[in-house]
């Protein structure tokens, strides 16, 4: 099981549940799109990550989601130097990261209350145990009526919120979303929005990739800002 282990180099990255020490990140032979990360996400925090488009937030996110490999420098995801990781070893550290995808990823086949209960289904859990929490879920995120539709048949907007309702329905240690609340309007966006805060209420750690100003504005929480490549840190006050 993923647990601490020795290879952990230094005991506060036991604390993080991210942890970026100089990272530097390209696509195959093209330029760095990613220079000198280095971030922490202590556990049970909640953070932004804003930049203009093209600043590297979706890249850095494939990067905690281990979709993508450093090209310099050391992550470590629960305490665990990623370089020194198996194969084998990323099913599990992926099973404990919810990720909202920027393009969604539903699965076409299956129907919104299959794609929401999927992790559930996918960890051992027995359908009678989920079915009513998943349903409330879906419900909650105002698609009640569309609990038997395909991905397919849905708006933009109304996929992200199969999207989200599918990372957030295990209660996983860390959630990842890109852009969130990018296809929806401004109520159901705080809405999505109440949604992640409780889950942070809960224990999750959370990151959210974001344009929206108002979003970030909503809450007082550290901001991580991108722009070509390089991160800065802040702070905007919720009346700012
Ligand atoms: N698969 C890829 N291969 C090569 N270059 C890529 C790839 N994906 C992204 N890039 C480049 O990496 C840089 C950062 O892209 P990324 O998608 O991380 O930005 P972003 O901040 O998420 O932008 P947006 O706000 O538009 O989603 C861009 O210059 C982009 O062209
Ligand atoms: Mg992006």
């Amino acid at each position: 099981m993923p647990s601490a282990s020795p290879e952990t180099r230094a005991d506060d990255a036991l604390e993080s549940v991210i942890r970026f020490d100089g990272v530097g990140m390209r696509y195959g032979r093209g330029p760095e799109v990613l220079q000198d990360i280095s971030f922490d996400l202590p556990r049970g925090s909640f953070q932004f990550l804003t930049g203009p488009s093209g600043a590297g937030k979706t890249s850095l996110l494939k990067l905690i989601y281990l979709a993508q490999r450093p090209s310099r420098g050391l992550i470590w995801h629960f305490g665990r130097d990623s370089s020194k990781l198996h194969r084998s070893d990323l099913p599990d550290i992926r099973r404990r990261i919810g990720m909202v995808f920027q393009d969604f990823r539903t699965l076409d086949h299956l129907s919104v209350f299959e794609n929401v209960a999927l992790p559930l289904r996918v960890a051992g859990r027995k359908r009678k145990e989920y079915a009513d929490d998943v349903a409330e879920l879906i419900h909650w995120v105002g698609l009640g009526d569309k609990m038997d539709a395909h991905p397919q048949t849905l708006s933009g907007g109304e996929q992200q919120r199969v999207a989200i309702a599918r990372a957030v329905v295990g209660q996983p240690e860390l959630l990842v979303a890109d852009e969130p609340t990018g296809n929806v309007d401004p109520a159901m966006a705080r809405r999505l929005l109440r949604l992640f805060t409780e889950l942070n209420r809960l224990g999750t750690t959370i990151l959210i990739a974001t344009h929206d100003i108002t979003l970030v504005r909503a809450l007082d929480v550290p901001i991580m800002s991108l722009a070509d490549g390089r991160l800065s840190t802040g702070r905007r006050k919720a009346s700012a």
